[in-house]
């Protein structure tokens, strides 16, 4: 179970939600001293408002049961409640979610900067999977964790250890293809890519099997950048600042793996994660260079900073030779999404309607919020080369996270559904339950949707 959480018990601390329209009922069921003293204090309910009681219990404010982000506004009690073991006392919006949100609201980065420690636990509310919440919650901490490692300590090779060590823990199959192999087994982009970094952060295609074989295939491929200078096309200082986060897509699909896993899913699981850092050397990738890649298409370089797309061409064109039932990419793709939609709205991609609906409803049911855009085939060939067959941008740049996702589309063929998440994977502000920093997008919602699908 997540260290936050505890069984049921009565002695823990009441926190009561409170909303204009319930305060006056929920204040009446108090003691005398508690009743006495919200009077002295001047407090009106208000989203997010709390007040601690001289009994130890709380009042926290919810409003807007309408709105969905409402539903993880409970995050803010750990950073506001003393240490100790509290309970809902009253109903909130989503009990689970709630709970989520309160375990999620707890996450700290103590790597390298120790924090003051507060033993806080919360009894798991009446008819909450705890499991559940648990794996879920460890999913976001890891994804948040590895997000949140510099470089220095989370290059190419520690990410690789990071998924052996997961495919350890689930007993799943695990395999690394490292350096120059990748050119004889036929990854020519992601070698392309990665190829400038020290001998220490030697570029590699990281892949973990799991589940029977003869379930249906789920496979999940994930933008490992450790680190995203731009590469010849250097990004500005402002831009390259948070480029450690540029792996927050192989983060999230291990996240999601690890909820897969410890759910036990009926599928066939494959974690493809093309793990490269974009560096500057002599021997880096140039403007104008054209590759081949695994797919057999030769791809001209328009931009060495569009390079996430590149690695993710060969992992998909990988995954897609064993027509997976759905293959579904996530990565830090473009600065374009964040443009369109802002860091906490992730766009996805897919035509798959049935899918693209699924995804939605689950977006909303998990308040893991995601947004579908259009894969526009009338700017498709505006990623037609000149010297060769395909270009890694369009000129103009307009429309950018649509036509990354188009350029991906072209590496898949053979799987029978195709889903892709153009993922931000940072907070640059806290908000409830999600502290600045790394964070974990599409994972939960995915999770969901596979639950539903193959439990
Ligand atoms: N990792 C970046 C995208 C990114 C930037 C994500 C900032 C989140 C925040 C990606 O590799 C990149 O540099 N994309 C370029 C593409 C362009 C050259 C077509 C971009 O978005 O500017
Ligand atoms: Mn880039
Ligand atoms: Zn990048």
């Amino acid at each position: 179970m997540h260290p936050v959480f505890v069984a049921r018990s009565q002695s823990a601390l009441p926190i009561w939600f409170v909303t204009k329209a319930t305060f006056s009922k929920v204040t009446a069921s108090l003691n005398k001293t508690d009743r006495d003293f919200i009077k002295t204090a001047d407090y009106a309910p208000a989203p997010g408002r709390s007040l601690i009681l001289p009994s130890g219990a709380v009042l926290f404010g919810l409003e807007g049961a309408d709105d969905p982000q409402n539903a993880f506004l409970p995050g803010l009690l750990p950073g506001i409640l003393p240490a100790g073991t509290y309970r809902f006392a009253n109903a909130p919006h989503d009990a689970r979610l709630a709970a989520l949100a309160f375990a999620l609201g707890t996450y700290k980065f103590t790597r390298y900067r120790k924090v003051k420690e507060k033993t806080l636990k919360l009894a798991l509310p009446d008819g909450v999977d705890g499991d559940d919440l648990t794996r879920m919650a460890e999913g976001v901490t890891l994804a948040r964790d590895l997000i949140n490692t510099p470089t220095n300590d989370l290059g190419p090779a520690e990410l690789e250890a990071a998924a052996k060590s997961l495919a350890k823990q689930h007993g799943a199959k695990f395999r690394s293809i490292v350096g120059d192999k990748l050119l004889k087994e036929n990854f020519p982009l992601i070698h392309a890519v990665g190829r400038a970094a020290a001998d220490t952060n030697q570029p590699r295609l990281i892949e973990l099997r799991w589940g029977k074989a003869s379930d249906p295939k789920v496979t999940l491929v994930g933008k490992g950048v450790c680190f995203d200078t731009g590469g010849l096309d250097l990004k500005p200082e402002s831009a390259m600042l948070i480029m450690k986060k540029d792996m927050g897509g192989a983060a999230t699909v291990l996240a999601c793996a690890h909820m897969i896993m410890s759910r036990g899913l009926k599928v066939s699981l494959r974690v493809l994660i093309p793990a490269v850092e974009n560096s500057v050397a002599g021997n880096a990738f140039r403007p104008l260079d054209v590759y081949p890649s695994r797919k057999g298409i030769s791809v001209e370089i328009g931009n060495t900073d569009a390079e996430g797309r590149l690695v993710l061409a060969d992992a998909l064109a990988l995954a897609d030779e064993e027509s997976p039932e759905l293959l579904v990419c996530m990565g830090t793709l473009t600065g374009a999404a964040r443009v369109a939609l802002g860091p906490e709205l992730p766009p996805y991609y897919t035509d798959d309607e049935t899918l693209a609906a699924d995804v939605s409803r689950f977006a909303t049911s998990e308040n893991d919020p995601l947004w579908r855009l259009p894969l526009w085939m009338r700017y498709d060939a505006n990623l037609d080369g000149k010297t060769g067959e395909l270009n890694n941008v369009a000129s103009g740049g307009m429309a950018g996270s649509i036509i990354c996702a188009l350029f991906l589309k072209r590496f898949v063929s053979a799987a029978k559904s195709w889903l892709h998440f153009d993922i931000y994977a940072w907070t640059p502000s806290a908000k409830p339950a999600r502290p600045e920093g790394g964070e974990c997008q599409a994972a939960r919602a995915l999770y969901q949707l596979l639950c539903e699908r193959y439990a």
